[in-house]
């Protein structure tokens, strides 16, 4: 039986003093919610982490970053290590997001260095993979995903597969206000597990927690999540409002669990 999980994104927003207001408010409203089959993770960004992770202490909220590097420590200026964010109460990690892959980059041979040295310091990642609108629209959706899952998860054992989350997350669907279909977005996180059961096994792809992003909003997170193989959120800009976070993990608790 998979557990939704809804995770909240808050990439670059929110200082200090606005990351004490919000987590604050989320957590109040938190508790008049009945969440047993929900779970609720923020990921605010990394100067913001210190102190939610303060403030959720107590709560049932869990903490996870947006990004991280792959190695133990040294001379790499700028850079936040796995153990760093591991000794502030993280437990998660955003690993290969589209922003960083497009803004930074970043390839999936080097995503899958961090997905690795997650898992080695007990983080689980949150692994993103999505196309282009240009991929969907040449049809080869399929491709782009079937070539980024093999690549982030290059080398993973049976052990390690089972200590992470996929995130599929569409870059025509981020940001843009228009979010993939339920059954668009089904249809490749069934694809996904397809992927996983040839590589692994098919338990280990039943195991499998697979979150859809992209325009995830109070008005069509019922329909995403209620669909058999989307087992959670990756929110972005809903997350920001904790009413609207707050209704998307209220939706999520009304769905059908598995
Ligand atoms: P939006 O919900 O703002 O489309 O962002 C999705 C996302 O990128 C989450 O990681």
């Amino acid at each position: 039986m998979r557990k939704k999980i809804i995770a909240g994104n808050w990439k670059m927003n929110k200082d200090i003093h606005e990351t004490v207001s919000l987590v604050n408010e989320i957590k109040d409203r938190l508790n008049g919610l009945s969440k047993n089959n929900v779970d609720v993770i923020i990921c605010p960004p990394f100067t913001s982490l210190v102190i939610a992770s303060g403030l959720i202490k107590g709560s049932t909220i869990k903490l996870g970053a947006q990004n991280m590097y792959h190695k133990d420590d040294g001379a790499y200026t700028g850079e936040i290590s796995a153990r760093m964010l591991k000794s502030i109460g993280c437990e998660y990690v955003i690993l290969g997001h589209s922003e960083r892959r497009q803004y930074f980059s970043e390839t999936n041979e080097f995503i899958n260095l961090k997905v690795k040295q997650a898992i080695l310091y007990n983080l689980i990642p949150i692994i993103c993979v999505g196309e282009t609108l240009e991929g969907r629209e040449s049809k080869v959706t399929k491709n782009i995903i079937e070539t980024q899952i093999k690549g982030v998860l290059s080398g993973l054992t049976q052990e390690q597969i089972n200590k992470i989350i996929i995130a599929y997350e569409p870059v025509w669907a981020i940001g843009t206000g228009k979010n993939a279909t339920p059954e668009q977005a089904n249809e490749v996180h069934q694809f996904i597990r397809k992927i996983i059961s040839r590589l692994y096994s098919w338990d280990t792809a039943e195991r499998l927690t697979i979150q859809y992003g992209g325009s995830v909003n109070p008005q069509n997170a019922y329909d995403l999540l209620s669909q058999s193989d989307i087992d959670g959120a990756l929110v972005g800009g809903a997350c920001l409002k904790a009413d609207s976070f707050i209704n998307i993990i209220g939706a999520a608790t009304q769905c059908y669990v598995k």
